[in-house]
Parts: C-alpha cells; sequence; structure tokens
C-alpha cells in the first residue's frame, strides 16, 4: 500500500517521526511518500526539527507559505490536488494533528476517492473560536481510520456515531518522540550564560491567537507571568508572538529567544520548576515529564493531561497565584495516561498492515 504522510507545521513533525520509522520496517508491504505544505518554512519552526529527529528530507514540499486561515487551507488544497493529479496517485493519505495542513489534505484526498486517516482523530474542546477545532471536526468528518491518543478521544468519536472497528486507540506517537530522543536532549548556548540551574527557572511559551494577537492584553499577560516570581523565565517566541511583542517591553529576569530546536527545548522543559504555555503538545509532554504544566486557555482538548496529569487550566487572574504554587513544590504529580508507552508508531503501523490487505 502507497500512503501519502502529510506534515505541515511544527507540532506535526514529532508525531509523524514515529510513524515514518515504525513503517521503513515494512517496505515490502507499506511504503511511503512525504509530502511538507511548507506552512511551517522557518528553519527554526521546521528544518531543525527534520534533522533533530532524524526524519528524511520531504519527497514534496508544496511550500505554500503563510496566509490567512483561508488563504493558507485553500492554497494547500490546490497545490495538494495538483501533486495528486500530476504524480503517481497514493492508496491512502495520513494526516496528523489539528493544523491547516491538516483539513486541507484530508479534504482533497477524499474528494479524490483516497481513503483518509487521521492520527491525533476524536480531540475535542468544543471551543468553536479556535481554528484548531474546527480542523478537528471537519477532518473527523471525512476520516476512514481514526488513530487515538486518549480515551475521551475514543468516546468523542463514539458519540460522533463511528463505529468501534474504524477506531484504533494506539497511544501517543508524540510521545514516542519524546522517550525516543530523551537522552540526547541538550542545553542551549546560553543555558551557561545566563547561569540556569535545574528546577531554578520557568519556560514560557504563548503563540495562541486568543493569547498573542492583541498587543495590549499580550503585555498584560506577561507583566502578570513576570510579577508572580524572581526567577528567569525563559520564552522562546514565536514569528506570530514576536509580530505583536513591543521592543519597549521589559521585564529584568524575562529572556526572550528564537524559537529552539526539539533538544533543546524539551532540555529546558525537563529541567523548569514549572512550564507555562498555550500549546496543547507542550501539556502532553509535561505529563510525562513530571514537570507541573500552567496552560493559559480556558479548555483543552487534552483532558487526561489535567486529570491524569500534570497539567492545570489557568488565566490572566490566577496565573501569578498557579505560579507560586508550582515553585513551592504543592504541585500535583503526574501519571501517564494509557498506551503512552513508546510503542503508538508500531501500534499505527501494525493497524495499516491489516488494513492493506
Ligand atoms: C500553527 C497551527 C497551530 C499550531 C502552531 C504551532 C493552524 C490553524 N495553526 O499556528 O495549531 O499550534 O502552528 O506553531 O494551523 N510564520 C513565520 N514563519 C513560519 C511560519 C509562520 O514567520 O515558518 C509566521 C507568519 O507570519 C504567519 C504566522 O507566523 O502568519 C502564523 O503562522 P501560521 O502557520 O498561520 O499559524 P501558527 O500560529 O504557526
Amino acid at each position: 500500500m502507497k500512503i501519502d504522510l502529510i506534515v505541515g507545521a511544527r507540532p506535526n513533525f514529532m508525531k509523524i517521526a514515529p510513524i515514518a520509522q515504525a513503517m521503513d520496517t515494512h517496505k515490502d508491504k507499506l511504503s511511503y511518500r512525504l509530502v511538507h505544505t511548507g506552512q511551517h518554512y522557518d528553519h527554526t519552526l521546521s528544518d531543525a526539527f527534520f534533522r533533530d529527529l532524524g526524519i528524511p528530507t520531504p519527497d514534496v514540499n508544496l511550500g505554500v507559505g503563510s496566509g490567512s486561515q483561508a488563504e493558507q487551507t485553500a492554497n494547500i488544497m490546490v497545490r495538494y490536488e495538483r501533486l495528486l493529479n500530476q504524480h503517481r496517485r497514493p492508496d491512502m493519505t495520513l494526516v496528523v494533528g489539528d493544523v491547516n495542513s491538516t483539513l486541507a489534505c484530508a479534504i482533497v484526498a477524499k474528494k479524490r476517492g483516497l481513503k483518509l486517516a487521521h492520527v491525533e482523530a476524536g480531540l475535542r474542546s468544543f471551543d468553536w473560536t479556535m481554528p484548531e477545532e474546527i480542523n478537528r471536526v471537519a477532518t473527523d468528518a471525512l476520516c476512514d481510520l481514526f488513530f487515538t491518543t486518549l480515551p475521551s478521544a475514543n468516546e468523542n468519536l463514539k458519540n460522533m456515531g463511528i463505529a468501534d472497528d474504524q477506531i484504533m486507540f494506539v497511544g501517543n506517537p508524540m510521545i514516542d518522540t519524546l522517550l525516543g530522543h530523551r537522552s540526547r536532549f541538550k542545553a542551549p548556548d546560553f543555558w551557561d550564560v545566563l547561569q540556569l540551574q535545574p528546577k531554578g527557572f520557568i519556560t514560557l511559551t504563548l503563540h495562541r491567537p486568543a493569547n498573542v494577537d492583541d498587543t495590549q492584553s499580550l503585555c498584560l499577560l506577561l507583566e502578570e507571568i513576570c510579577k508572580a516570581t524572581t526567577y528567569p523565565i525563559i520564552f522562546p517566541i514565536h514569528p506570530r508572538t514576536r509580530k505583536n511583542l513591543p521592543d519597549a517591553f521589559q521585564c529584568s529576569h524575562l529572556h526572550p529567544c528564537p524559537p529552539l530546536s526539539y533538544l533543546e527545548f524539551n532540555y529546558l522543559v525537563e529541567n523548569s520548576a514549572c512550564v507555562v504555555t498555550d500549546s496543547g503538545g507542550i501539556s502532553e509532554e509535561t505529563t510525562i515529564l513530571n514537570v507541573p504544566c500552567l496552560t493559559l486557555r480556558p479548555n483543552t482538548e487534552r483532558p487526561e493531561t489535567v486529570t491524569m496529569g500534570t497539567n492545570e487550566l489557568c488565566d490572566r487572574d490566577n496565573v501569578a497565584e498557579r505560579i507560586g504554587l508550582a515553585l513551592s513544590g504543592q504541585w500535583k504529580k503526574g501519571s501517564p495516561p494509557p498506551l503512552w508507552d513508546g510503542e503508538a508508531g508500531d501500534r499505527i503501523v501494525a493497524h495499516l498492515l491489516r488494513w492493506s490487505k
């Protein structure tokens, strides 16, 4: 069976890596073409991850770049459809996560009559203000094979009327990548310069439109975080956030830096006293690394990171108090959700082999 593996944006790369690796051991039965839509194109958001995670160079880069939601999604659709028209057609398209590349390629594949598989199917925040929620629901409405990472995702799919034999609970390929590369995590260059100490600093990431697109509320949020502690706060800045953060914003213990590579970023996370973020993926990684995580969102599509893991939702009004709690050592301890054991890629490929017969 020939499968197109689709990647587009940073959080896709660590999900596809273990799947591609597991497929490489079954080359006689499964072959893949790695298609990068080019949604993320900066070296720090894309190439550095391929290098760190040993992902093969994409067979095709659609080079779509940035744009409005509609422009980006439409451009990916046009270019992926052209690829399917011009070159050999796969039997199946496999998409991961919830970014615009996920939905765009899902629509094109389904309309061309290809089988469609979705890894990380069934996650729901039930928050229609997030473009990712629209991408998740619309992708799952088209999908044939649903690979799930959490029990709550299985329930959400059953509630949509998806048949049991289409739902394959496989665990979390992002955690395969985390566990597989944990021994290679490495300190970023500034570790010594800033004299950072294990558990003596905070890592902060922000990139959600609701938190960063309005400059004034972004600055107010950062002020709250800064006033919570005198610990150094390491802040790798996503390009979207960089655009909206005025140069004039200053806080002596806030250390902005460019986006980090996978191995450097997770070295920071593992050694952080706590992580403050609005990313869903990072709340999964902190759960496994047993690091307190404060998620600056009103909801999460990964509820088990809160009920089983180290994650708590917070907002601008209570983030300072929660940081204080985490730094005082009174945070809950996490336990891994079921099947987050580093074997998800193998399970996905075992199912694909079964479906290819
Ligand atoms: C996208 C995903 C989001 C994911 C995030 C991780 C969607 C709807 N959103 O959001 O779910 O959590 O990736 O980073 O798919 N830019 C660059 N260089 C790049 C890419 C983007 O400078 O390589 C800038 C562009 O100006 C662009 C902005 O960042 O307009 C946002 O990029 P975009 O891909 O639209 O969405 P993200 O915010 O990265």
